[in-house]
């Protein structure tokens, strides 16, 4: 088993390389996390970068560096990725993308960088070989990464292939499914690890697809997400070390034999049975103990404890957005009555709520304890956390 140092990339969502950079240190072996913006960058052996593939919850890809080199022009891009020998990490037949992020006075647009380095490496793999590999876009062998940045071009494998949100239990969504990663950074940031060891229960009355609720119960079990994929960025790369790779599967297996009996409490409701459906067999795939049920956010209470004295506990949602003008007003008045439910029934919990539009935020009602700016793809939302009334004694009188 190799114990060399590599450098890797770990990419994410803007707003959350906070979260990310979090999730690596935590992570053995892992050194010099930075953040950078939209990525956080480490050091580590192959076991470490496989490690963040099999754990990070929040990272979308995970870029081992191959090389890098001065330049901006296409000559210079064209010129130094031929210095790379590319026979050691893929086959003269194999199958590669490229990804390119970046732009200079010679390379004007990302296709034509990506365009150059696929040149770059098929000709110096013919020239060798005299066969060249060829470009599959949706399941290459190898997923190659470009950056250009001042003036200087950074080339990078993509160790996770498919991005990281794809954890492989998702078969069907509803119509406006919020990212695993980022749905997975927003409990984080919530607070949702310490919450639920310490009994807490979570809901999510507006639960869709049941994103949130999968995420919550994955980490309140110790479930690795990569554990329930197959295919990897790295299964056909040459410098692949199946033995560090069947180490982190192994340890990943024994944290969920470990934690499998603990009890949680993870609920969801939603008004349209067909998302509910989804939520159920997306449960399934994902062997995730989820209860949910229909249910208009008017009427949604906390869960029924067995204890006497429950643990306040986190309601964490994504309201519709609302994002056409004539559903807007029906977005604005599910915030009205996602306020009242706060005050009325959710006395002393915590809850987070990624709000689309401005209006929806403030239809709530609330003063927002925090208040932080995240994409959800191209939507720019605003994380809001209410800490709903801090009189841990419970609701006013004729609020229940
Ligand atoms: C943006 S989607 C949530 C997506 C979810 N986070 C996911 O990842 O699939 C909003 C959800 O709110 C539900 N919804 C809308 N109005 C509601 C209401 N009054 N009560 C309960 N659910 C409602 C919709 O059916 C939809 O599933």
């Amino acid at each position: 088993m190799s114990s060399i140092t590599h450098q890797y990339v770990a990419t994410c969502t803007s707003g959350v390389e906070g979260v990310l950079a979090a999730e690596l240190r935590g992570l053995p072996e892992v050194s010099n996390v930075k953040e950078l913006r939209g990525a956080v960058a480490f050091n580590g052996p192959l076991r470490a970068g496989y490690r963040a593939c099999m754990w990070s919850r929040t990272a979308s890809r995970m870029l081992i560096e191959l090389g890098d080199f001065r330049g901006d022009s296409a000559d210079a891009l064209y010129d130094g990725i031929r210095q790379i020998d590319w026979l050691q990490h893929m086959a003269e037949d194999g199958t590669l993308a490229v990804d390119f992020v970046g732009t200079s006075d010679g390379i004007r647009n990302s296709h034509f960088g990506a365009m150059r380095t696929k040149d770059a490496i098929c000709d110096s793999i013919r020239e060798r070989m005299d066969i060249r590999p060829s470009v599959d876009l949706e399941r290459p062998d190898a997923r190659v990464h470009v950056h250009l940045r001042q003036g200087r071009f950074t080339v990078a494998l993509d160790l996770a292939g498919d991005p990281l949100h794809r954890r492989g239990y998702r078969r069907s969504a509803g119509p406006a499914p919020i990212k695993e990663s980022l749905a997975a950074a927003i409990l984080l940031l919530a607070e949702w690890p310490l919450a639920a060891e310490a009994g807490a229960p979570l809901v999510d009355p507006m639960c869709g697809s049941g994103t949130f609720l999968l995420e919550a119960a994955g980490i309140a079990l110790d479930r690795a997400p990569g554990l329930g994929r197959s295919r990897w960025g790295f299964s056909r790369w040459r410098q692949h070390d199946p033995e560090a790779w069947s180490d982190v599967v192994a340890e990943a297996q024994e944290r969920k034999h470990a934690a499998n009996d603990r009890e949680i409490g993870v609920f969801g409701a939603d008004i349209d049975p067909e998302a509910l459906r989804t939520t159920k067999v997306n449960a399934q795939r994902a062997e995730l103990p989820i209860v949910v049920r229909r249910q208009a956010v008017a009427d949604s209470a906390p869960p029924d404890s067995p204890l006497e004295s429950p643990p306040f506990g986190l309601l964490v949602t994504n309201p519709p957005y609302g994002d056409r003008l004539s559903s807007r007003g029906g977005a604005n008045q599910v915030g009205r009555e996602l306020g009242r439910t706060l005050t009325r029934r959710y006395w002393g919990w915590r809850a987070v709520v990624i709000a689309g539009n401005r209006g929806l935020a403030e239809s709530i009602g609330l003063e927002p304890v925090r208040s932080k700016p995240l994409w959800n793809g191209p939507i720019e939302c605003r994380l809001l956390q209410f800490d709903v009334g801090d009189n841990p004694s419970g609701p006013p009188q004729g609020r229940r």
